[in-house]
């Protein structure tokens, strides 16, 4: 997807007392000078809207590395959507509050789009053996390709030792290991487990736009998730997968984009269960024009 520079880009907030940068120029000379004190870096990329399921991400970082680095950056490259683009919710000065209160050693990094692609805008092409072209790579065209050009870009820079993912995004945790591995890129890629709310629902910077009764309702999702997971015990997986198409079908407030229970190596669908494979079920579902997504291991 080609989009403009100074579309949405953020603003500069270096007048915080931690280190927040801007610019490509002073994570190189800051990594290079960390490089030579053989500092080990923990990286956790984010579009920012940051939660506790990031803090947890963040904290793993510290507890495992000398220095940590969080990126805040609304990729333009991974949104199919522009309206999707535009609702992203965007609280740097939050942002930064929150990882401050973790701890002020933290170093943010904030570039605008202009300053991060050196102008040029656009994905790169790239394969990762077919886990693209399963759930969120049907519906969200383009949406890998984008994924795989920002953290190319951010680990080619910043050069971390370990970067952590949710696995809320399951399927991108698989994407970022495939990227790594395939071409070569040197990070250790760690998958942390989904914070949730107390009633069940995945932190994501999403739920910042429901309303309170949607949030409430979107509960519903992991509820549904976690009665699969029973079912899944003695029945098949396409039966499953009716079953649960069918609660949401029952739910007018949500329209079920898909449900998928699939291998966690392969993400293709699961036509006959074997013992010795790992399954998961995935699901996204809009509930008020919001798209959630959610996934629980099943065995
Ligand atoms: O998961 C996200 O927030 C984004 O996809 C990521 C990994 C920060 C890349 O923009």
């Amino acid at each position: 997807m080609q989009i403009s520079s100074n579309v949405l880009d953020l603003p500069s907030f270096n007048f915080y007392k931690m280190k927040v940068f801007n610019t490509r120029e002073e994570v190189l000379t800051f990594i290079n000078d960390a490089k030579k004190k053989s500092k080990t870096i923990g990286y956790v990329p984010t579009m920012g809207a940051l939660h506790q399921g990031h803090a947890s991400l963040i904290k793993q970082s510290i507890s495992q590395n000398s220095i940590t680095f969080v990126s805040v950056f609304v990729n333009p490259t991974q949104f199919d959507n522009a309206s999707d683009l535009d609702k992203y919710p965007r609280t740097l000065e939050n942002d930064i509050e929150l990882i401050k209160q973790i701890d002020s050693n933290i170093i943010i990094f904030a570039p605008t789009s202009k300053e991060l692609y050196q102008g040029n805008i656009t994905s790169k092409n790239y394969s990762f053996d077919g886990l693209e072209h399963e759930m969120e790579g049907k519906h969200r065209a383009g949406h890998f390709d984008g994924v795989g050009t920002v953290l190319d870009l951010f680990f080619t820079l910043i050069k971390p030792t370990i970067a952590y993912f949710g696995e809320k995004d399951f399927q991108q945790l698989q994407i970022v290991k495939k990227l790594v591995s395939k071409y070569k890129l040197g990070v250790n890629i760690i998958g942390c487990e989904i914070f949730r709310e107390a009633s069940g629902l995945a932190m994501s910077s999403r739920n910042k736009r429901l309303s309170p009764s949607a949030r409430k309702e979107a509960a519903f999702i992991n509820k549904t998730l976690l009665e699969a997971k029973k079912q899944f015990g003695t029945k098949s997986a396409i039966k499953v997968e009716e079953w649960v198409t069918k609660q949401f079908a029952k739910n007018k407030q949500f329209k079920l984009e898909y449900v998928s229970i699939a291998n966690i190596k392969t993400l293709k669908p699961v036509k006959r269960k074997s013992k010795k494979q790992q399954y998961r079920i995935f699901i996204a579902a809009f509930i008020d024009n919001i798209r959630l997504i959610d996934n629980i291991a099943l065995n």
